[in-house]
């Protein structure tokens, strides 16, 4: 049963309301990287559904910042590499972004165009689902370089925001939801 490591991920979620802004309740997932077996909880979970429903993925791509924190781990468990798509203006070559709302602010993505080649099978991972805004604008430049998503992987979903409906035709897969 996947309830046992559930719970210790959910132990592991601090809420602080009106961060950044008054009205957010942030939903902190520090506390899971500062206790081993919670991280590894998190990434035995991650690891299992891709195995499971995903063992043709080429390639775990991860968002800026906090994806960066569970992506390159997943990419190891399972034996494959690891691509960042980063906040504008930080990689060099030739790249394509996009521009993007999210819960409290917008954004501009970039991701190197030689990256991910055309037919490549994607996992797209992040911490956490809010509006979509920041994982429709990842999927929308895999798209631009003719890769396949196969699905979005967080740890947290907000369920109010329908972040989920935003990104169909993607599906995500999240552990814990609130
Ligand atoms: C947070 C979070 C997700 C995104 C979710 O990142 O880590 O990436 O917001 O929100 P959305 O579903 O409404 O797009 P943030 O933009 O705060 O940046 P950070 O990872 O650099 O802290
Ligand atoms: N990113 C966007 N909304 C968030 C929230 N409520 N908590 C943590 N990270 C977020």
């Amino acid at each position: 049963s996947m309830e046992p490591k559930l719970q210790l991920l959910r132990e592991n979620v601090r809420t602080f309301p009106d961060f950044p802004k008054p009205g957010i309740q942030f939903r902190d997932i520090c506390p899971i990287l500062k206790s081993p077996p919670a991280l590894t909880a998190a990434i035995d979970l991650f690891e299992e559904r891709v195995r499971t429903m995903h063992p043709q993925v080429d390639l775990i791509v991860g968002l800026d910042a906090r994806g960066f924190l569970f992506g390159p781990l997943l990419a190891q468990r399972l034996g494959i590499g690891f691509v960042p798509v980063r906040k504008k203006g930080k990689l060099p070559g030739t790249t394509v972004s996009t521009a993007y709302d999210l819960e409290y602010g917008r954004a501009e993505l970039e991701i190197q165009e030689d990256a991910v080649a055309p037919a490549q099978k994607i996992i797209v991972i992040d911490d956490l689902l809010a509006t979509g805004g920041t994982l429709c604008a990842a999927c929308e430049l895999l798209l631009r370089l003719q890769a396949q998503v196969l699905e979005c992987l967080v740890l947290v979903e907000l369920k109010d925001l329908r972040g989920a409906e935003r990104l169909k035709p993607h599906a995500v897969f999240s552990l814990l939801q609130y």
